[in-house]
């Protein structure tokens, strides 16, 4: 018998390519696909996205509803914006919905998906979640580094005292302590102080992190159109491979110093979050082993998560009080009465402060620092509320959105602290119409320290200070805009004149 010629291989092979194609076509035809506008050939709705997109999306979901499919490019997206569908998301699908796109961003400046943030569902991923719940966030571990949190608090306040009746940019105050909480807390030291002989200065290193958030969040055209991917054609490629060159420079030096400081058999006593990350690397039981390169993608995730979040946040809680002096008035009343004027807010006050705490959740009502969280990825096909989400489309939730549905908030476009005022939602991601850490099982690992770091902040910086717009600028005047990246930070940072309202002898702490 004649064998097979490979034009009767090419043509099966043709026909069984076809019958895929034509079998997934129809599949996407017969899905009952949540609503949305309809999109032009190639770009899909990438039209319809602005340089805001959270605020573009915002627009199209009051058209479409709180459930919304989009196309950006090849990629279909869902977008849940309410309540209900955060909490199909998040919590009913959650384990659905585990995965996270693979973009650019996480292929070029976390060493190819190998940090928590962009690495893929499955067993590297949950063996670092396990890894932040009991080694790195632990209730202990973090209750160890509290004198870092207090020294690094007391060094900004005496910093602002010392600037007092200049102008300040708080935005430059707020990076630097939380980038030395961070530092101190994860590399051991702060490797970027002027003192140090060292690798990057705190100028550098602050730019990297707003260059590092940025290019996370951003469109990239390649990640929605594949096939012109290689053309970069807004640049971002090669910013994150410039960037990520940089990264890997401080991350070797920092992993070369930790691991000859273990040879040498120092310091045991005080661990840093890199010593516990080599200790895991060396350790033979864990599920799937953690490379050197995973030890770097993790560092960095730890030092990005924990810089920015924090003090982009703080930044607009104090924005907004400048708009508002009553609150303001309200806030120092509560501080004199529950701390008094002769010592700073302790971490441990927090809990005394219930006024303090609501302008925080009110600051991330409005302002959350993911608008839109982190993207996810379907795993499998999903039924919601009807709708057909097929396994591959990106799920984006629009807490940002969610924070401004007036049938959840009254008003909801006003700074009103008071809203929170004896009421029991949390941003802990139980209550699903305040999600600024997320929710479900790709939370943020770090809330509980950025809360630390976000309320102890805020508290001190109204506790020690009055504040005041510069030169003759009114409150009218102050731009509230933001500018998207995976942070949100204000467009035009916040300039203020700071003078002390405490006794003289509580700033010399
Ligand atoms: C103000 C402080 C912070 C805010 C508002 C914030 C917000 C978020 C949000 C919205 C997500 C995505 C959640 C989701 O996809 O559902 C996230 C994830 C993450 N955050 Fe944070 N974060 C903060 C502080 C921190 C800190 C202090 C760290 C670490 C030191 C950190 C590390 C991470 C990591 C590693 C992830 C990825 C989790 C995963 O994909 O499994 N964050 N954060």
């Amino acid at each position: 018998m004649e064998s097979p010629s490979w034009a009767s291989y090419a043509a099966a092979w043709l026909a069984t390519l076809a019958l895929l194609l034509l079998s997934r076509h129809l599949r996407r035809r017969k899905a009952n696909l949540p609503p949305g506008p309809k999109p032009w050939p190639i770009i899909g709705n990438l039209n319809l996205i602005g340089s805001l997109p959270h605020r573009s999306i915002h627009e199209l979901s009051k058209k479409y509803g709180p459930i919304m499919h989009l196309r950006f490019g090849s990629f279909p997206v869902v977008v849940g914006s309410s309540v209900e569908m955060a909490k199909a998301f998040l919590k009913t699908h959650d384990v659905a919905f585990a995965n996270r796109p693979k973009i650019a961003a996480g292929k070029y400046t976390t060493y190819n998906y190998s940090d928590i943030t962009w690495s893929p569902y499955g067993p590297y991923w949950r063996q670092a979640r396990r890894m932040c719940l009991l080694e790195l966030f632990s209730a202990k571990r973090l209750e160890s580094y509290e004198y870092i949190r207090r020294e690094e608090m007391n060094a900004l306040l005496r910093g602002l005292y010392e600037s007092s009746a200049n102008v300040v940019t708080l935005k430059d105050h707020l990076s630097t302590v939380s980038l030395n909480v961070i530092s101190r807390m994860v590399l051991g030291k702060k490797y970027t102080d002027e003192s140090e002989v060292s690798i990057v200065s705190p100028e550098e290193f602050k730019k990297m992190l707003d260059e590092l958030f940025l290019l996370s969040g951003v469109l990239n055209i390649g990640d929605s159109i594949p096939w012109i991917d290689f053309l970069d054609l807004q640049g971002y490629i090669k910013r994150m491979k410039a960037l990520s060159k940089k990264f890997d420079r401080f991350l070797e030096h920092v992993l070369d110093e930790h691991i000859a400081k273990k040879k040498d058999g120092k310091d045991d006593a005080a661990k840093d979050m890199v010593d516990v990350l080599l200790d895991l690397a060396d350790d033979p039981t864990l599920d799937v082993k953690l490379e050197r390169h995973g030890v770097k993608a993790f560092t960095q995730d730890l030092i990005a998560g924990g810089t920015e979040s924090s003090a982009v946040t703080v930044e607009w809680a104090i924005s907004e009080l400048l708009r508002k002096p009553e609150i303001f008035k309200k806030a120092t009343e509560e501080l004199d009465t529950v701390i008094g004027r002769d010592r700073w807010v302790e971490e441990k006050d927090i809990v005394n402060l219930p006024f303090i705490n609501a302008i925080a959740k009110e600051t991330m009502r409005l302002h959350p620092v993911a608008p839109m969280l982190v993207p996810r990825l379907a795993r499998e096909d999903c039924n919601i509320e009807g709708y057909d989400i097929l396994k591959g489309t990106r799920v984006l939730v629009n807490v940002w959105t969610i924070g401004r549905d007036p049938k959840l908030w009254d008003n909801p476009d006003e700074f009103c602290p008071e809203r929170f005022i004896g009421k029991d939602i949390d941003v802990k991601g139980h209550d699903y119409e305040l999600l600024p850490f997320g929710a479900g099982r790709r939370m943020c690992p770090g809330y509980s320290l950025g809360l630390k770091v976000i309320q102890s902040s805020l508290a001190n910086l109204l506790h020690g200070f009055t504040w005041k717009l510069p030169g003759n600028m009114e409150k009218e005047d102050l731009d509230m805009d933001e500018i998207f990246g995976l942070s949100t930070p204000k467009k035009i940072p916040l300039d203020a004149v700071v003078e002390p309202r405490l006794p003289q002898h509580v700033y010399s702490v």
